[in-house]
């Protein structure tokens, strides 16, 4: 009977404030918006907010709009005979796991909302409606907050009010986010492999594969003995100093840099009768991959 009590008490005890927020769900893409708000970032790092407001992943459902298309197809085929163990015949059915497939590096944000919030990101899908896909991506709070801990076992969950960067500890001038540690991976190209891929998702109930690059980079240009970064190539390189940009292929000095072309020619004449001239020329041409993976990728 005491034990009964006790686990009665325990059972309806009032959980602290803090864990309420911890499992905070969004219910509304507004609502997850808020909750990932960046506007007070741009009032002190203008620059970086700039080149950031410019790069793909701020617009992470959207993409070239290519992203937005595969989007499309993807949730349109999810609703066919296609895919008959889905559980969605219809845009009402979608829930949180449908759109993870995806979510999980375009918006991994949405862990933290409502199976709502997933058929609303479908409805805006369907609907081509970029100005509410806009609402949510891959902004600062992702890198500098939610993705800056890897191994959370050892160095805990990333706190509430700390941004993590590269350098910097102690007081940070943000009103909610007021403090700032060093992140131990914000250097390493693993902070990139988060969602720069390895491989196809197993984990997933339908696999999906989309960015592998980051096993390219681990498993064939690290052995191959590439010493550079993600961040090296595409944030930090001193003669086009991009940052927050990340530029890639559709940046012109960036595809300058990705291929160095050896072509070797050697003329020679073919001479089957006399008076006959066939001008002929031996061709060797050598391509070689300067990016830190397999191009293309994604
Ligand atoms: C009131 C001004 C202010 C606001 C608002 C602000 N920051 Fe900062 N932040 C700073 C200053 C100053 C530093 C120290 C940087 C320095 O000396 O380069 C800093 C440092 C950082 C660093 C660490 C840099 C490093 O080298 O380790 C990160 C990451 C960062 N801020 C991100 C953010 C994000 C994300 C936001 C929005 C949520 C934000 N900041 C809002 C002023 C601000
Ligand atoms: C939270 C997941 C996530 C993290 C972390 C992340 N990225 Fe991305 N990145 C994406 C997604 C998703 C896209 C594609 C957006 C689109 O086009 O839809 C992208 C796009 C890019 C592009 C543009 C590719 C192009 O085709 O132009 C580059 C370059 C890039 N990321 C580099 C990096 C580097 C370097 C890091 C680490 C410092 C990094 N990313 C961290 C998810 C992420
Ligand atoms: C493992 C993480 C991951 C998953 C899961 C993922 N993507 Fe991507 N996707 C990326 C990254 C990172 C990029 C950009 C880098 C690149 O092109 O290599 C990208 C790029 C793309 C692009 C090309 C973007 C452009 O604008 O050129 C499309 C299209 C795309 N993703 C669609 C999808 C769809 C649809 C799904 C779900 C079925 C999905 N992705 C799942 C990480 C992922
Ligand atoms: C895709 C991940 C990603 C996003 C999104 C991102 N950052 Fe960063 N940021 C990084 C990484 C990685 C570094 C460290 C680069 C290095 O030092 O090699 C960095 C460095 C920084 C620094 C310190 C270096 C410097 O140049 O002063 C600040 C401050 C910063 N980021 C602020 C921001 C703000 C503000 C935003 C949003 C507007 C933002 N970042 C968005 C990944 C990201
Ligand atoms: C040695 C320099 C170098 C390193 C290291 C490097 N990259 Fe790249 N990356 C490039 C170049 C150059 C391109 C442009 C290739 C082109 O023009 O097709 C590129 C292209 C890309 C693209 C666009 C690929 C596509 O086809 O859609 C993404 C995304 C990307 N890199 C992310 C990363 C990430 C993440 C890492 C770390 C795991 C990384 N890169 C490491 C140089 C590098």
């Amino acid at each position: 009977m005491r034990s009964l009590r006790l686990f009665l008490i325990l059972f309806f005890l009032p959980l602290p404030a803090m864990a309420f927020a911890e499992v905070k769900q969004a219910k509304t893409i507004d609502e997850l918006s808020r909750m990932y708000d960046v506007s007070s970032c741009k009032t002190c790092h203008a620059k970086i907010f700039e080149e950031w407001e410019q790069s793909l992943h701020a617009k992470s459902l959207i993409g070239t709009p290519r992203t937005l298309g595969g989007m499309t197809g993807f949730f349109k085929s999810l609703m066919t005979s296609e895919y008959p163990e889905s559980g969605v015949k219809d845009a009402k059915d979608f829930k949180k796991e449908h759109v993870w497939a995806c979510a999980k590096c375009h918006l991994p944000q949405l862990e933290h909302a409502t199976d709502d919030v997933a058929r609303e990101i479908v409805k805006a899908v369907l609907d081509q409606d970029q100005n509410t896909l806009k609402k949510v991506g891959i902004n600062c709070l992702i890198c500098h907050n939610e993705k800056a801990i890897i191994h959370k076992w050892q160095d805990g969950m990333p706190k509430k009010d700390t941004v993590y960067g590269p350098n910097k500890e102690g007081a940070h001038g943000d009103k909610m986010y007021n403090k700032v540690k060093k992140s131990l991976i914000m250097k390493e190209s693993a902070m990139c492999g988060q969602c720069h891929g390895l491989g196809p998702n197993f984990e997933m109930p339908q696999p999906t594969q989309c960015a592998t690059l980051y096993g390219s980079y681990l498993h064939a240009y690290v052995p191959n003995g590439g010493t550079e970064t993600c961040q090296d190539c595409h944030m930090n390189k001193a003669e086009d100093h991009k940052s927050h940009k990340f530029p890639a292929y559709r940046d012109p000095d960036m595809a300058k840099k990705a291929v160095t072309v050896e072509v070797d020619t050697h003329g020679y004449q073919f001479l089957p009768r006399t008076g006959d001239l066939i001008p002929t020329a031996m061709l060797t041409v050598k391509l070689k991959s300067n990016a830190g993976h397999r191009i293309p990728d994604g």
